[in-house]
């Protein structure tokens, strides 16, 4: 499929509640791997559960990015009040904030974007460190991932490493780290 438009989200998530479970193992491992950074903002954050389900010690400041008005209803509406949750396009708008984030996160979404590199190149430059997940692997088609692109670690590297060392993968949901 081609890349989706908000309307399409909007749809989705128009829905009704978004099952998020199936993300829990993904989010502890970024975690795990997150340490204690004090900005973190999560592009394409959907209905918020990653943030909203942060443990302590919380980030002092946390940002949560989406285009689709109805996933962010879904986010704010959750217990989380320390985090901001803003309307953005990753693709159409400029970065929303002069704030450095020390973690940029961007958990199964890249495979929704026509420019994947791209958007993993500009996460990159304004952050400290990026933590990403993609489909490991993925042959179910889906309407909203970009057609004929199935990632493993090899594609991985290939993609997004030639411009920025790739420091850790995690071959189940394919999960992948670059550190400034
Ligand atoms: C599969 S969901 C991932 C949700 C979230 N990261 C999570 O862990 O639950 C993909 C998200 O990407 C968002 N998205 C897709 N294209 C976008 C764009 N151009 N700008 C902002 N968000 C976008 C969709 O609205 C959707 O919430």
């Amino acid at each position: 499929m081609p890349e989706q438009t908000v309307e399409y989200y909007d749809e989705i998530y128009g829905r009704g509640p978004y099952d998020e479970v199936r993300y829990h193992r993904l989010w502890d491992l970024v975690y795990e791997w997150a340490g204690d950074p004090n900005v973190v903002c999560d592009f394409g954050c959907g209905t918020g559960g990653m943030l909203d389900r942060w443990t302590e010690p919380r980030p002092m400041n946390m940002y949560g990015l989406d285009f689709s008005q109805e996933a962010l209803k879904q986010a704010r509406s959750k217990p989380c009040d320390d985090v901001n949750f803003m309307k953005w396009d990753i693709i159409k708008d400029r970065f929303p904030f002069s704030l450095r984030p020390c973690l940029c996160t961007c958990i199964e979404t890249l495979e929704h974007l026509d420019d994947d590199v791209l958007v993993f190149d500009a996460m990159c430059s304004v952050s400290d460190r990026v933590i990403c997940s993609v489909p490991y692997r993925d042959r179910i088609p889906s309407p909203g991932h970009i057609d004929d692109r199935m990632y493993d670690e090899e594609m991985v590297i290939k993609r997004f490493g030639p411009m920025h060392r790739i420091e850790n993968i995690f071959d189940n949901f394919l999960m992948f780290e670059w550190r400034g």
